[in-house]
C-alpha cells in the first residue's frame, strides 16, 4: 500500500530528509511517487511538488526550493491512473494548500461535485483531491482572528475529515503555519518525536534513522505536528489526547538490507536465529493462551495470503498434537460465519502487519460481537495489535520483503508452542522448534542451496507448476504456490495429494513440473503413492523429503523435525521460489501489482 513520509523541523533540507524517508517505504509496493515543499522564507509562496511514475530509483529533489516543512508519498493506485498528475502530493486551487493520502474516499464523487459547484477546479482522477479542496473550503469560511491563524488550519482539516466516509490516513501542509496536521481512520499513521523536529510516517521502520519514540495515531485521531510540539485530539469530539509515547525496540540495521543483495534474502536467512529465540522464550504467554482457547467455546484461525496458511496449518497442528479441534477461515471470506459465532467463542487473528484491511473487518465486526480476539502479529502497536483482547508478538522484527517468510516460520512456531502448551507439554514443543531451527539452518547453510539453485535455473522458463501435498503439508504446498506466482510469476498450484484423482491429474502430461512434499509422518506412503501416480503420467517430480525415492527425478533433503517439519520445507519453498525470481530477471522484494501490506479491501 501506499506509503507517507513527513518533516517539520529546523533542517532546511525537508525535501531530502522526505526522500528518503520514501525510500525505506518502497518496499510496501508502489507506481508513482512525490514530495512537496514550503519554500523557506517567502510567506506569500506557493507550494512546490515534484511527482513522478515509477520508482524513485536514483531520482533526487535538489531542484526543490530549501524549507524546514515537507512531506512526500508512494502511491499504489486505487482511484485513477498510474499517471504524474495522479501522483501525490495534490494542491489546493491557491496552491498553497497540499495533502497526501492513504485509503479510498468513498463519497469522492459527491464531495466533488459540490467543489466544483463552489467554483473548485480539479486537475486530477483522484479520489484525494477531494480532501485539500474541501479544506481549502473550510478555510474560506473559517474566520480566524489574526491570534488565531493556526488553528484555523487544523480545524478546517478535522471539518473535511469528518466529510469523508471510508478509510483514510491524511496529512496537509500549508504556507502560512508552519505544521503538519494528520487524520487518521483506517490507514496506519505513526507520530515520530524528534529533538527540536517532529515526524509523521505510514510505517515506523521509516522514522527509525530519526527517532524511537512513536505514537501511533488511534482511529478518528488528529495530531498537529510542529518543530517543537505535538498536540493530538479526537476528531469527532475535540478532546485533547495524552500522547501514547512508545519506543520501537527495531534497530535501524534491521530495517536495512546489510549484505544482501534484497531484503527477502535476508529475512529468509534470519529465520533459524528467530526459531531459537522463540523456542527459548518463556513457556508462560503460550500456557496462558492455551488456557484462554481451552476456555473457549469455539475457536477460529483466520488470515489473509500467507497468514491465512498459517491459519490453515494451525488447525493440524492442534489436532495432531493437543487433540483438538480448530476452526480457520480465510479473512475475506468469513464474514459470513461471524453471525453465527457465539459471543463466547474467540478469533486467532493471524498478521505480520496488523493492517490487513480484510483481517480488520472481521475482527471490528467479531468485537463489536463480544468475540474475544487473540492477535498473532509482528508489527508492534499496529491496528491488529490495538483491538485483540490477547496478543502473542510474533518477534521476527521488520519484514520488508513482499513475499512473507520469517514472519510465517514465526507464526508456525508460536502456534506450534501454543499446542503443546495446550497438551501440557510446552517443553517437548520447545525441543521441537529447536530441531526445526536446526533443520532449517541445514537447509539454508549448506549444499541444498545450491541444489535449490540449480533447480531454479532447470525450472525457469516452465509456465505451470504443481505443488503436492497431505495433512500438514498441504498448507504447505499452498504456502510453496503462493511464494512461486506471486514474485517468479511462474502459475503454481498447490493440491491436497488425495484430491489429484479427481480432476486435477487430467492436467498432467509428459514433463509436468510437480513438488512433492514428503516429510517422514503419517500422510509418507500416501504421499509417495501420489508421486508414483504423477510420475506415471510423466511428470517430472521433485520430492522435498527426508531420504530420496525412485519416484523423484529431482531431490532435496529436508531433515526431520517431526510435526515442525512444515518449517524446513516452507523455507525450500521460499528459497526456490527467491532462485526462480532471480533466474527469471524480476525484483523479489518489489513483485509487481502487490504491496507488503493489503490496507484496501
Ligand atoms: C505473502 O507472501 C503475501 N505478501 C500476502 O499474501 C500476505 O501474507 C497477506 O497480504 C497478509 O498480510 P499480513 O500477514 O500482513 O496480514
Amino acid at each position: 500500500m501506499c506509503g507517507i513520509f513527513g518533516y517539520v523541523g529546523k533542517n532546511n533540507s525537508a525535501p531530502t530528509i522526505v526522500l528518503d524517508g520514501l525510500k525505506r517505504l518502497e518496499y510496501r509496493g508502489y507506481d508513482s511517487w512525490g514530495v512537496a515543499v514550503v519554500p523557506e522564507g517567502k510567506k506569500e509562496s506557493v507550494i512546490v511538488v515534484k511527482k513522478k511514475t515509477g520508482k524513485i530509483g536514483d531520482a533526487s529533489v535538489s531542484e526543490l526550493p530549501k524549507g524546514t516543512l515537507a512531506f512526500g508519498h508512494t502511491r499504489w493506485a486505487t482511484h485513477g491512473g498510474v499517471t504524474d498528475i495522479n501522483a501525490h502530493p495534490h494542491l489546493d486551487c491557491t496552491k498553497t494548500i497540499a495533502v497526501i493520502h492513504n485509503g479510498i474516499v468513498e463519497n469522492h464523487e459527491e464531495l466533488r461535485a459540490t467543489l466544483i459547484k463552489k467554483g473548485h477546479t480539479f486537475v486530477s482522477e483522484t479520489d484525494t483531491e477531494v480532501i485539500v479542496h474541501l479544506v481549502e473550503e473550510y478555510l474560506k469560511h473559517t474566520k480566524p482572528a489574526p491570534r488565531d491563524a493556526e488553528p484555523a488550519f487544523s480545524k478546517a482539516v478535522q471539518q473535511a475529515f469528518n466529510d469523508l466516509d471510508g478509510l483514510n490516513a491524511i496529512i496537509l501542509i500549508n504556507t502560512t503555519s508552519h505544521e503538519m496536521v494528520a487524520a487518521r481512520n483506517g490507514s496506519p499513521l505513526v507520530v515520530g518525536f524528534g529533538d527540536g523536529e517532529n515526524f509523521l510516517a505510514s510505517d515506523p521502520a521509516a522514522l527509525l534513522p530519526h527517532t524511537k519514540q512513536v505514537h501511533y495515531l488511534e482511529d478518528d485521531e488528529m495530531a498537529i505536528v510542529r518543530d517543537g510540539s505535538i498536540h493530538i485530539f479526537n476528531a469527532r469530539t475535540g478532546e485533547r489526547v495524552r500522547p501514547r509515547k512508545q519506543l520501537l525496540t527495531w534497530s535501524e540495521k534491521d530495517a536495512e538490507k546489510g549484505k544482501f543483495p534484497y531484503f527477502m534474502l535476508k529475512e529468509m536467512h534470519e529465520q533459524p536465529g528467530l526459531l531459537s529465540e522463540i523456542a527459548s522464550e518463556s513457556p508462560e504467554q503460550a500456557k496462558a493462551l492455551a488456557r484462554e482457547i481451552r476456555e473457549s467455546d469455539r475457536v477460529y484461525a483466520i488470515g489473509a495470503g500467507t497468514s491465512g496458511n498459517a491459519a490453515r496449518a494451525a488447525t493440524y497442528l492442534f489436532s495432531d498434537i493437543a487433540n483438538y479441534l480448530l476452526n480457520w477461515g480465510i479473512a475475506s471470506e468469513f464474514n459470513h460465519r461471524l453471525p453465527i459465532i457465539s459471543e463466547s467463542s474467540m478469533l486467532i487473528a493471524l498478521s505480520q502487519s496488523g493492517e490487513t484491511m480484510d483481517l480488520l473487518e472481521v475482527v471490528k465486526k467479531a468485537k463489536d460481537r463480544g468475540i474475544k480476539i487473540l492477535s498473532i502479529v509482528n508489527v508492534v502497536g499496529s491496528s491488529l495489535w490495538r483491538m485483540a483482547d490477547l496478543t502473542m508478538p510474533i518477534g521476527a522484527g521488520p519484514e520488508k520483503g513482499v513475499a512473507s517468510t520469517k514472519a510465517f516460520t514465526s507464526k508456525i512456531a508460536h502456534l506450534l508452542l501454543i499446542a503443546y502448551a495446550m497438551k501440557g507439554d510446552v517443553a517437548s514443543g520447545q525441543k521441537l522448534i529447536i530441531r526445526a531451527a536446526r533443520s532449517a539452518q541445514k537447509v539454508i547453510n549448506s549444499s541444498a542451496v545450491d541444489q535449490i539453485k540449480n533447480l531454479a535455473k532447470a525450472l525457469k522458463d516452465v509456465r505451470h507448476m504443481y505443488v503436492i501435498g497431505k495433512g500438514i503439508s498441504f498448507p504447505v504446498a499452498l504456502e510453496c504456490a503462493l511464494k512461486i506466482k506471486e514474485i517468479s510469476y511462474i502459475h503454481a498450484e498447490g493440491i491436497a495429494a488425495g484430491e489429484l484423482k479427481h480432476g486435477p491429474l487430467a492436467l498432467v502430461t509428459k514433463g509436468t513440473q510437480c513438488i512433492v512434499i514428503a516429510p517422514n509422518d503419517e500422510t509418507y506412503h500416501d504421499v509417495m503413492g501420489s508421486a508414483m501416480e504423477l510420475k506415471a503420467r510423466g511428470a517430472h517430480v521433485i520430492g522435498l523429503s527426508f531420504k530420496n525415492d525412485e519416484a523423484f527425478d529431482d531431490f532435496i533433503p529436508v531433515m526431520d523435525a517431526g510435526e515442525a517439519t512444515i518449517i524446513p520445507n516452507v523455507i525450500v519453498a521460499q528459497l526456490l521460489a527467491y532462485y526462480l525470481t532471480i533466474e527469471r530477471g524480476f525484483d523479489p522484494d518489489m513483485p509487481r501489482n502487490l504491496a507488503k501490506s493489503v490496507t484496501v479491501k
